[in-house]
């Protein structure tokens, strides 16, 4: 329901065609007239003053063909912007009298009939979009597991998000095993023992890359890690949205790692992900019950953020 909007290309009153491309940038208000064309677009034409200063526009889907369109938007002289749909293709993404609200790339965030509550819902989102992702501040390395198996689908579908990740000439140097049962057992064995806690894990992903799987610069830029860890950012947060911890550890033996899951020596074992849905805070030791319910800790934004030249970034008590 809140994914990208279907794919459509339908014909403005002015005779150019429109795909959801097109109205990227803007927050569009989208409703289906239907036989109730004139009467929808009137009616978001006079929002179109409150929607304007919230960066979003009006759109109405018809089902009357082009000319009619044009000699309505001229006649009435309206700023929605008409789409015509004569053969009703536009009917599988949104019902007649329906209206949709989507965000600036084209994302489907709001559905309902009140142009009023459609208003509030812009406001809310457009407040909510200036600050940082909610799914990025609300993730944490947490430790507290529940022992429960996740799905496969679930699983699968963390890796499928990790695989959205950018990389070089989009080499995707990212390999994955998810290991669970025997496989499991035996990675459990190789953790560090400050790792005690990753034991309860229903699943742990092993990520292995070699240097040759991405590119390399010649004045010594590999990029294969950077590019498994932009992987390994998008299945975080991924995870958080799907109410899972994933957690990135490097303690652990990874030749131990390496041949419990079959992974070629040459590769790198460059993180396991422990995965799980949240558990009870009574199975930490007191160090990490502390850290699992104090406060984020993070350096202040100064201390990695300089405008222009890197001055005070070149504190060598942190190399
Ligand atoms: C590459 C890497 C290795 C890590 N290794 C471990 C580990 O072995 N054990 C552990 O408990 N946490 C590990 N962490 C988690 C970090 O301690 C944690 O991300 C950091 O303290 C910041 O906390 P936050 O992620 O909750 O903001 C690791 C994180 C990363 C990215």
């Amino acid at each position: 329901m809140f994914g990208p909007i279907r794919e459509f290309a339908l014909q403005a009153a002015t005779g150019e065609t429109i795909h959801p491309r097109d109205l990227w940038g803007k927050y569009v208000l989208l409703g289906s007239g239907g036989e109730a064309t004139p009467a929808l677009a009137r009616a978001l034409d006079g929002l179109v003053p409150r929607l304007a200063p919230l960066d979003a526009v009006a759109v109405v889907v018809a089902s009357d063909p082009v000319p009619v369109l044009a000699e309505l938007t001229a006649r009435e002289g309206w700023k929605v912007l008409l789409l015509s749909d004569p053969e009703g293709v536009w009917g599988q993404t949104c019902r007649a009298g329906e209206l949709i609200l989507l965000d600036r790339v084209g994302i489907v965030r709001w559905r309902g009939h009140d142009p009023a509550e459609a208003i509030a819902a812009l406001a809310d989102l457009r407040s909510a979009e200036g600050g940082v992702n909610p799914f990025l501040r609300a993730r944490r390395a947490y430790r507290a597991l529940a022992p429960d198996p996740i799905p496969h689908e679930a699983l699968t579908r963390l890796v499928e998000a990790a695989h959205l990740a950018p990389s070089c000439f989009n080499n995707q140097p990212w390999r994955f095993v998810i290991a669970e049962g025997e496989a499991l057992e035996r990675v459990r064995a190789a953790l560090s023992r400050g790792n005690y806690w990753a034991k309860r894990a229903p699943a742990i992903l092993a990520l292995a890359s070699h240097r040759d799987l991405d590119c390399k610069l010649s004045d010594g830029r590999d990029y294969f890690l950077f590019g498994c860890g932009m992987a390994t950012g998008l299945l975080m947060i991924q995870a958080t949205q799907m109410g899972l911890i994933a957690h990135p550890i490097a303690g652990y033996d990874p030749l131990a790692v390496k041949e419990a899951l079959g992974i070629p020596n040459e590769y790198v074992l460059i993180t396991l992900i422990v995965v799980g849905r949240p558990g009870e805070v009574r199975t930490l030791s007191d160090k990490h019950r502390a850290i699992e319910l104090g406060p984020r800790e993070r350096k202040p934004l100064s201390a990695v953020l300089a405008w222009n030249k890197f001055g005070d970034l070149s504190q060598t008590e942190d190399i």
